[in-house]
């Protein structure tokens, strides 16, 4: 059964996905078989087209409003009450809109994630590929990182390329990078539920296990 597998130790880790809209990467996430069990999906706008999605999935959503609270920190405790009654090992942002406040960031240390769409640390922020156009870069892509208390600019776990061509708009971009934000995602959560990711001393993250040399990049137009 989906979002239902075990892992090598018997223990089915949990993860807890928090959105903002269209929710393509939750649908990804949703769509691979996993080895963990997907507990919520939780969204801080009640319209998120990602919301349907996840209950077509047979998945619990709610919705914690940032506009019932007065400043990011009330929302960030909200949010985290939400976020405890699942108990998840791991929780997931894809494309959650919402600056975490430092209290939020450090409660889930070493077990929340993001995914953005740059190879970081370049373009960290928004609109990250019309800013690649407008600099001529050649090459873009996505990361998937552990989110510390400097904003996109965590750990790196995997990161994809992808070429930049002479006729993109930030829309042709984009549309190249989210294909490839759907195949890294799942990726680093497999990595993660199967025990294979840590950080080491200096907080570079260590990828225990005989993956290929090479699997934390992936670069299909560069072939
Ligand atoms: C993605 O491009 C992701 O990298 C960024 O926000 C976008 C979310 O898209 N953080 P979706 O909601 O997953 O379709």
């Amino acid at each position: 059964m989906r979002h239902r597998h075990k892992s090598d130790n018997g223990t089915m880790k949990s993860i807890v996905i928090l959105i903002s809209g269209r929710g393509s990467n939750m649908q990804a996430l949703l769509e691979e078989h996993l080895p963990c069990r997907v507990a919520a999906v939780i969204s801080n706008r009640a319209d998120a087209q990602g919301l349907a999605i996840a209950r077509q999935h047979g998945i619990a959503t709610e919705v914690v409003s940032h506009r019932d609270h007065l400043d990011r920190e009330s929302f960030d405790v909200a949010l985290a009450t939400t976020i405890d009654r699942y108990h998840p090992d791991l929780v997931v942002l894809a494309g959650f809109m919402r600056i975490l406040t430092p209290q939020f960031v450090s409660r889930y240390q070493g077990k929340l994630i993001n995914i953005h769409p740059s190879l970081l640390p370049a373009y960290g922020g928004l609109d990250t590929h019309a800013r690649a156009l407008r600099d001529g870069v050649k090459i873009h892509g996505c990361t998937v990182h552990f989110v510390t208390h400097d904003l996109d600019n965590g750990p790196i776990i995997i990161q994809a390329a992808v070429p930049v061509l002479r006729d993109d708009t930030p829309e042709t971009l984009a549309a190249r990078v989210l294909r490839e934000e759907h195949r890294i995602y799942p990726q680093a959560i497999r990595w993660f539920c199967d025990g294979h990711l840590s950080l080491d001393a200096e907080g570079k993250v260590l990828l225990k296990r005989r993956e290929q040399p090479g699997s934390t990049l992936v670069a299909p137009g560069l072939e």
